[in-house]
């Protein structure tokens, strides 16, 4: 086996709750590097795993009642699944509680130890006891724990310490030698300006307030700093220092790690002092990426405001939620996720664009030849530049993903889309269809179509694992028609029957859309709850009224609803919504907003001044992005299309109780 190799890895994942969509937003990356680099004909290795060491893992599990290995058993299928889900191709999974991990870890910081480049010291620094941590003087706030604000103590910790400061000016060296090393370059700069240059310390890599790690083999009350043992993840996985160290000499060293910005400084300062002296090759890119934020701030488990990808995935399918992770997003710089953007992808690119593009070629050729085209056709006017078009698009997409620029290469097919759209409004085939004379134009022009959905259709497989294979099977193109090679030939699809299949991407009513993603949003909590959540809601959905019935309340469940009577004050609509009006209440000393889809029922003059009832107690959403502080009532009848509004009788102040 001569085949050129590729490794790439990608963080592994603390399992401390579960996964939100910025997690998955590496791991996805990885896996279109992963599949891209394997149509092209590479060995691919692709790692990504689990990191599940340390105190925070031991106190979580602690306060879940488990010991931290069925704590992290639990949590790591559940991450194992969702990479199932989203058809992550990965060839390892590691955790680094496996035997063979910890092995190798413990066989890593021996060597080091026997080398002198970790000696034992002692640790000084403040100690918070409620806490169990140690803290730097710099990381005080105002002299108190960082993490809980309670005074800490002067405290001395035996450790050891890996001789970082050695390796500094070979590090600089390396980095300044290597401009590729660490990408994108605004990183580079940030590693050798704020950390490289003003010095390195030497580093703590053990620790004996807690036990959930790593034991030093030969000081067994120590264990490994999570950090060392973290990254020896990326030669571990290939059998380093073990019986069978065929990968690792066959995949070592590795072409990139993907990781976040945060933790650039750890794969850059850290792990490739510990490959120097471990004399092993460095790296060959590390790729800090940027990190994708909701409207409001960064995506946080405890903040409750993570997006989970079970959902997305399940409400809209797989490629649309990988293809607006890798489009939206300029790969290294921080992106924002909205519900509103992701719908307007799945809208305007995948079911207008593409969607559009398959469905009406393949209804063509269902019309005007009965599902099969008679073969190339005779050629015409707008067909060179169609092809140069077409025929250019492997190597740009290529030379783009080359870079790990995802959103740019989706931005070059994406153009060879419009371009081919644009060919049907310049060919007309309709018109053509109503000439007998010009079926072999008709057939040559529905033929250039389907040849360039399949040019396109090719491309898109390291980012799309689904779509592709749906394209292939309405047009009926054969294996041998799709492998990466012929990305870049013209004539090579060989027509056969084509089939009028699903539509690839249904198109979203994007106002219904958003009111029910901001109601039926699970609000996440600490480790998992938002699965239990979730959970549940999955089981009462299941259990459901038997049909037929009316799902009966106790007056207890009623008395949890906390109807006020409410005044409107001000109403207005909401921009670029035909639905939706922003109302401003007063209920009793309180003013409260509420955004609510009557618009179309009501103007804003129309209900100004009226009085109604609000469900005062409903957990807050956000519609469009505005903050919604509770429900008004209205009755509807669908049948006849019409809406009122339930107002009050007479005159009640408003803040006053319905019951
Ligand atoms: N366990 C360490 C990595 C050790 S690698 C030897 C860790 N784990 S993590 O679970 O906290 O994060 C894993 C990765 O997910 C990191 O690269 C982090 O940047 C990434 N992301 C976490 N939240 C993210 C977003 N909201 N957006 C993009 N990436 C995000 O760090």
């Amino acid at each position: 086996m001569n085949r050129k190799t590729f490794y790439i890895t990608t963080p592994i994942y603390y399992p401390s709750g579960k996964l939100h969509i910025g997690h998955s937003y590496t791991t996805v990356a990885a896996d279109a590097m992963a599949r891209y680099k394997r149509l092209q004909g590479y060995d691919v290795m692709f790692l990504t795993g689990t990191d599940e060491h340390g105190q925070k893992i031991q106190r979580v599990a602690a306060e879940n009642g488990v010991t931290p290995k069925q704590y992290v058993d639990r949590i790591v299928s559940g991450i194992k699944d969702l990479w199932r889900m989203m058809k992550i191709s990965c060839d390892k999974f590691i955790r680094t509680t496996d035997d063979e991990h910890v092995a190798c870890v413990q066989k890593i910081f021996k060597v080091l130890y026997d080398k002198g480049d970790i000696y034992k010291s002692e640790y000084e620094g403040w100690y918070c006891t409620p806490c169990e941590s140690f803290w730097t003087e710099t990381q005080l706030v105002n002299g108190m724990c960082p993490d809980c604000g309670r005074p800490v103590e002067r405290t001395r910790e035996e450790s050891y310490f890996f001789r970082l400061s050695k390796y500094q000016d070979r590090l600089i060296k390396h980095i300044e030698e290597n401009p590729d090393f660490i990408q994108p370059v605004s990183r580079r700069n940030e590693m050798l300006n704020n950390f490289l240059r003003p010095g390195l310390e030497d580093l703590c890599v053990s620790r004996t307030s807690f036990d959930w790690g790593i034991p030093v083999t030969f000081d067994e009350k120590h264990v490994v700093y999570v950090w060392i043992d973290a990254l020896s993840n990326y030669i571990s996985a290939l059998g380093y220092l073990s019986d069978n160290d065929e990968a690792f000499r066959r995949y070592w060293p590795a072409d990139v790690h993907l990781v976040g910005k945060e933790i650039v400084r750890f794969h850059t300062i850290i792990w490739p002092a510990m490959l120097m002296a471990l004399d092993l090759p460095l790296p060959k890119q590390v790729f800090g990426h940027g990190w994708l934020v909701l409207e409001g701030g960064k995506m946080s488990k405890s903040k409750g405001n993570v997006v989970d990808p079970v959902i997305l995935i399940e409400k809209y399918g797989l490629d649309a939620i990988r293809y607006f992770l890798l489009r939206e997003v300029p790969f290294g710089a921080d992106g924002v996720f909205s519900n509103e953007a992701l719908i307007s992808r799945i809208n305007s690119d995948l079911a207008n664009d593409l969607g559009n593009l398959v469905s009406r070629t393949v209804a063509m050729i269902k019309k005007y030849f009965d599902g099969l085209l008679p073969g190339q056709g005779e050629e015409g006017e707008f067909d060179s530049e169609l092809k140069k078009e077409l025929l250019g698009l492997k190597h740009r997409t290529e030379e783009l993903l080359d870079n790990l620029q995802f959103s740019l290469a989706l931005t070059e097919i994406w153009k060879a889309i419009s371009r081919t759209n644009k060919y049907i409004d310049e060919t007309v085939p309709w018109v053509l269809a109503k000439d007998e004379s010009k079926k072999d134009r008709l057939a040559g022009v529905l033929y250039n179509l389907a040849e360039s959905i399949r040019i396109v259709s090719i491309l898109l497989q390291p980012f799309m694992p689904e779509t592709p294979v749906k394209i292939w099977d309405q047009l009926s193109i054969g294996t041998d028609e799709t492998g990466w090679e012929t990305a870049g030939q013209w004539g090579v699809y060989k027509p056969k029957p084509v089939r009028q299949g699903e539509i690839i991407f249904p198109r979203i009513d994007m106002e219904k859309e958003l009111e029910s993603l901001s109601s039926a949003a699970p609000n996440p909590g600490k480790d998992g709850s938002a699965e239990k959540d979730e959970k549940k809601q999955k089981s009462q959905d299941a259990e459901g009224p038997a049909s037929g019935d009316i799902r009966q309340i106790s007056i207890e469940d009623f008395a949890k609803l906390d109807l006020r009577v409410a005044k409107v004050i001000a109403a207005e609509r909401v921009e670029k919504s035909d639905k939706l009006l922003k109302l401003k209440l007063q209920v009793g000393a309180e003013e409260r907003q509420v955004v609510s889809g009557i618009a179309e029922y009501y103007s804003p003059e129309e209900i100004t001044g009226k009085t109604l009832i609000l469900v005062a107690n409903l957990k807050p959403a956000r519609i469009r992005g505005i903050e919604s502080q509770g429900m008004i009532l209205a009755a509807a009848d669908e049948a006849g299309g019409r809406l009122t509004l339930v107002t009050v009788d007479g005159d009640m102040p408003s803040g006053a109780k319905v019951s």
